[in-house]
């Protein structure tokens, strides 16, 4: 049986998800990538069955389509009340309503109907701010989101791309002046990109909120289906120069990781996306990993990332193959530096599983 029937409660709330999500910006092809409608269909069948609860969409996603066939779908196999479905609101959706975008609570209220229609749905299970838009007061998100949920429109809140310290303030709010807590931080994480590691992957730990990982294969490179001296192809190819940093991976400090990503891939015989996949799903604060395919092969590879353990040596290198410098003031918190405030005593970690959640066993309660 698939890793995949094992379900995590998010963050600090009681609600099970499975720790490989299924990311549906693929869905539609409005983007010059991403699946075709049979295609999508095959994918979000072959995740259900394979016992995934856990679904990412957005409302900026291939322009709405995204979350329509999401809809479609689940509508289809009857699957509402089994699924737990994400989306966000952020993004202006072109047409030129200046109000139209952004965390304000217009665009909030705005967007979440347009969700919520979309998907066929009375309401979301988890709905995030997709990224901070610098000017929107914080008080402005958290009161609009806890008057989503005391509505019944939304069930949890989450934040994806913001700054860490914009997520620490939206959490004590929540919970000084009782609104609904953040239970999910969604942020860019993969061998090639690691920076959440300086402050979001503690402030999500100490804070309660669960990391959902996006683009864990940055997306695609890490699968191996690209090579340093081949012409790219899929997803990194369409989106090359155009930009957009969260697509410009082929870089030399990337073939590096990737070839370390293959050596250890080689060395327990599985593909390099699972055991990519298995790297991240496996770090502090990391709740779910959001799986993207545009194939449906691809989703069978990726949803077997959970069904072995790397050995600690092979994590070891991943880690030291994909380190980066650490930048002030983050190396006056590595273990050089703190040994100096202890005096040489050694000031240990709590025993391993001290903190980590509680596992609950698939049987029965997730879809089968
Ligand atoms: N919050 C945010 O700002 C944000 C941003 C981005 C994504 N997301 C969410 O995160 C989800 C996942 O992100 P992502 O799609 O970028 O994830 P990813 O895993 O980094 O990339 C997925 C892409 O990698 C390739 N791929 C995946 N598995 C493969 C395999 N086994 N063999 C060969 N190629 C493989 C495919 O590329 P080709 O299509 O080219 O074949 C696929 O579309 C999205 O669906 C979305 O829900 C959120």
């Amino acid at each position: 049986m698939s890793q995949n029937t094992a379900y995590y409660t998010l963050g600090r709330t009681g609600l099970r998800v499975s720790r490989l999500s299924l990311g549906v910006m693929t869905f539609g092809t409005e983007w010059g990538w991403g699946s075709d409608k049979s295609a999508a269909r095959r994918i979000f069948d072959s995740y259900v069955e394979h016992g995934g609860n856990f679904i990412d969409t957005a409302d900026v996603y291939t322009n709405g389509t995204s979350e329509t066939w999401l809809g479609e779908f689940v509508k289809e196999r009857g699957l509402r009340d089994q699924l737990v479905i994400a989306s966000k609101y952020t993004f202006n959706l072109g047409d030129k309503n200046a109000n139209g975008g952004g965390n304000g609570r217009k665009n909030l209220m705005r967007a979440v109907e347009g969700s919520l229609k979309r998907l066929n749905t009375d309401y979301l299970d988890l709905y995030y701010l997709h990224a901070w838009d610098q000017v929107t007061p914080v008080e402005e998100v958290m009161r609009t989101m806890d008057d989503l949920v005391r509505s019944g429109k939304v069930r949890h809140v989450g934040l994806s791309d913001v700054p860490a310290w914009y997520a620490a303030r939206a959490q004590t709010l929540a919970e000084w002046r009782g609104y609904e807590p953040v239970s999910a931080l969604q942020l860019q994480y993969s061998l090639v990109e690691r920076n959440l590691e300086h402050e979001h992957a503690r402030v999500a730990t100490e804070l309660g909120m669960g990391i959902t990982v996006w683009s864990p294969l940055a997306s695609g490179l890490l699968s191996g289906r690209y090579r340093k001296d081949a012409k790219p192809d899929g997803r990194l190819a369409a989106m090359q120069g155009n930009g957009n940093p969260a697509f410009q991976h082929l870089t030399e400090r990337n073939w590096r990781i990737v070839e370390a990503l293959e050596d250890v891939a080689n060395e327990v015989d599985r593909p390099m996306a699972q055991v990519a996949l298995n790297w991240v799903a496996n770090r502090p604060g990391v709740a779910s990993v959001i799986v993207g395919a545009s194939k449906p092969e691809q989703l069978d590879v990726n949803l077997k990332a959970l069904d072995f353990t790397l050995p600690p040596a092979l994590v070891q290198r991943l880690d030291e193959a994909s380190a980066a410098p650490v930048p002030f003031p983050y190396y006056f918190f590595t273990n050089a530096m703190q040994g100096m405030m202890y005096g040489g005593a050694t000031v240990g970690d709590k025993p391993a599983g001290y903190t980590a959640p509680v596992l609950i066993s698939g049987t029965g309660s997730g879809v089968e």
